[in-house]
C-alpha cells in the first residue's frame, strides 16, 4: 500500500492512475449515451463535433480538474481550498469543490439505477444461453415485440428496479469502502483490461458479421445542415458527462497521483482513451443495428431494446449478449466506483471517521435517492419533486436529477474551475503543476481563460432555457 505525507493513499503507479481515470471516464456515458446521441443527432456532424468539444473543452477542465486535486493531495474542496491558500485567494474557492461532490453523489444515485438495468440484462442473457444453447441466436422462438417488451416489463416492476439499484450499489460500496490501492485501484487494474478485450472481441465479430460499411458511413459522413444549436449543445453535454467533469471526481482522483506524474500527458492520454471508446462503441453496436435493419435513433433503447432484437439473428448471439452487457457492467461500476469516491474521501477526511464509516453514510444517501428514481418509472411516475419550477414541470424524479446535474451543477462547477484556475490561483503554482510547455501551454492558457468559460456559459443559458 502506497501512503503518501499527507496521510492518504496514492496510486501506486502512474499506470494504475491512468487506468483508474480511463475507467472513470469510460462508462454508461460512452457505451449507451453517446451511440444513442449520435443516432439521435443525426450521425457524423455530432460525432465531429463531439471530437472538437473533447479537445477544445473537456480536455482544458480535465487538466485543471487533476492538477487542482494534485497540489491540493486531499478531498475535492479541500483541494481547491488549497490552492486558493496557496495562491493567497479566498478559501470561499472551495465551493467548486462542494458543489461536485454533491452532485456527484447526485449522479451516483441515478447511475446505479441504471446499472441494475445492466445487471438485469446480465441475467436474460445468462438464462437464454442456458436455455438456446451456445451457437445459436438469441431469443430463439421470441417475437420482436417481446424481446423490446422487456425494457418496459422491468420498468413496469418497482420492486425488481430498486432491487438491482441497490445490489448495483453496494457492489460499488464494497470497492469504495476497501480504500484507494486495495479497493479502487484493483477494480480499475482488472476490470479495464477485461473490458478492453470483451470491446475489441465483440467489436470484431459486428465488423465481420454486421453491416460495418454502413455504421461507418452513418458515423463519420458530416453532413453540416443537421449541426443545428440543440445538437452542438448534446455534444457539449455528453462530452463533459463522458470525461467525468465538473464533479469533483477526477480532482479526487488526481489528489491521489504522484507528483513525479506529468498531468498534462496523462490528461491527454485519458481523454484519448475515453474518446476512442465512444467511437468504437458506435463501431460496435451499429454494425449490429444495422444488419437486422433497425433505425439508428431509437434513442436510450439503442442499446437495452435494439441491440438484442438484432442479436436474434446473429451466431452465438446469446453468448455475444451475455457478454456484451458483462463488459457494459465492467465500464459501468469504475465509473460508478469514481463518482462515490469523491463524496466519500470528503465525508471521511471531514468528518475524520473511518472510511468505511464514510462509504457506508453515502452509500445509504445514495440508496435512498436511488430507490425514489427506481421508483419513478413505475410507482411514483407521477412525483415531479420539482414541479413548480417550470424547466423541471412534469419531470419524474430520475430525470429531475439527471437534469439538475447535466444542466446546472455540471456547468457551473466546470466555469467556476476555469475561471479559478485561470484568473484566481497563482501562475505559477500552475505551471508548476501542468506539465505543458512551450505552444501547448500558452494554447492551454488560452482555452482555460478565454475559450472554456464562454462556451461554458453560453451552454448554461442555453441548457436553462430550452
Ligand atoms: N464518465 C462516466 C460515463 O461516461 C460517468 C461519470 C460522470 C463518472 C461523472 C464520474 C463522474 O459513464
Amino acid at each position: 500500500m502506497a501512503a503518501s505525507s499527507v496521510g492518504h493513499e496514492n496510486w501506486s503507479s502512474r499506470s494504475a492512475f491512468i487506468l483508474a481515470a480511463v475507467g472513470s471516464a469510460v462508462g454508461l456515458g460512452n457505451m449507451w449515451r453517446f451511440p444513442a446521441e449520435a443516432g439521435e443527432n443525426g450521425g457524423g456532424a455530432f460525432v465531429l463535433f463531439y471530437i472538437f468539444c473533447v479537445l477544445l473543452i473537456g480536455l482544458p477542465v480535465l487538466l485543471s480538474e487533476v492538477l487542482i486535486g494534485r497540489h491540493g493531495q486531499a478531498n475535492a474542496p479541500e483541494s481547491v481550498r488549497r490552492v486558493a491558500r496557496d495562491s493567497n485567494a479566498s478559501g470561499g474557492w472551495g465551493v467548486i469543490g462542494s458543489i461536485g461532490v454533491f452532485a456527484a453523489f447526485l449522479i451516483l444515485s441515478f447511475y446505479c439505477v441504471v446499472g441494475g438495468w445492466v445487471v438485469y440484462y446480465i441475467g436474460v442473457f445468462a438464462g437464454d444461453l442456458f436455455q438456446t444453447g451456445l451457437t445459436g441466436g438469441a431469443f430463439e422462438g421470441r417475437a420482436a415485440e417481446d424481446i423490446e417488451g422487456l425494457l418496459p416489463g422491468l420498468f413496469g416492476n418497482g420492486g425488481l428496479m430498486a432491487g438491482l439499484n441497490l445490489g448495483f450499489l453496494a457492489v460499488t460500496m464494497f470497492f469504495v469502502a476497501r480504500g484507494v490501492s486495495s479497493g479502487i485501484e484493483w477494480v480499475a487494474v482488472y476490470l479495464m483490461p477485461l473490458f478492453f478485450m470483451l470491446f475489441l472481441g465483440i467489436t470484431i465479430y459486428g465488423a465481420f458479421t454486421g453491416n460495418f460499411s454502413e455504421a461507418v458511413a452513418y458515423l463519420f459522413t458530416f453532413d453540416f445542415s443537421k449541426l443545428t444549436p440543440e445538437v452542438m449543445l448534446a455534444a457539449v453535454g455528453q462530452a463533459f458527462f463522458s470525461l467525468s467533469l465538473g464533479v469533483a471526481g477526477m480532482m479526487t482522483y488526481g489528489a491521489y497521483a504522484n507528483r513525479d506524474t506529468n498531468l498534462g500527458e496523462t490528461s491527454g492520454i485519458i481523454a484519448g482513451a475515453d474518446t476512442a471508446v465512444a467511437l468504437l462503441a458506435g463501431l460496435a453496436i451499429f454494425p449490429i443495428v444495422f444488419a437486422a435493419g433497425l433505425s439508428a435513433s431509437a434513442g436510450p433503447g439503442l442499446m437495452f431494446q435494439s441491440l438484442p432484437i438484432a442479436f436474434q439473428a446473429m451466431p452465438f448471439g446469446s453468448l455475444i449478449g451475455l457478454a456484451f452487457f458483462i463488459m457494459i457492467f465492467f465500464a459501468a461500476l469504475t465509473s460508478s466506483v469514481s463518482l462515490l469516491e469523491a463524496p466519500t474521501a470528503w465525508t471521511h477526511e471531514r468528518f475524520k471517521i473511518t472510511r468505511p464509516s464514510a462509504t457506508i453514510i453515502v452509500g445509504l444517501g445514495a440508496a435512498i435517492l436511488g430507490v425514489l428514481s427506481a421508483l419513478s418509472f413505475n410507482d411514483l411516475a407521477e412525483f415531479y419533486p420539482l414541479g413548480f419550477i417550470p424547466l423541471f414541470a412534469e419531470t419524474n424524479f430520475f430525470d429531475t436529477l439527471d437534469g439538475v446535474t447535466a444542466k446546472l451543477f455540471m456547468p457551473i462547477g466546470a466555469i467556476l474551475t476555469c475561471v479559478f484556475v485561470g484568473w484566481v490561483a497563482d501562475a505559477r503554482l500552475i505551471d508548476d503543476e501542468n506539465g505543458l510547455d512551450g505552444a501547448l501551454h500558452l494554447l492551454w492558457r488560452v482555452l482555460v481563460r478565454f475559450v472554456c468559460p464562454t462556451v461554458l456559459a453560453v451552454i448554461l443559458v442555453m441548457g436553462l432555457l430550452a
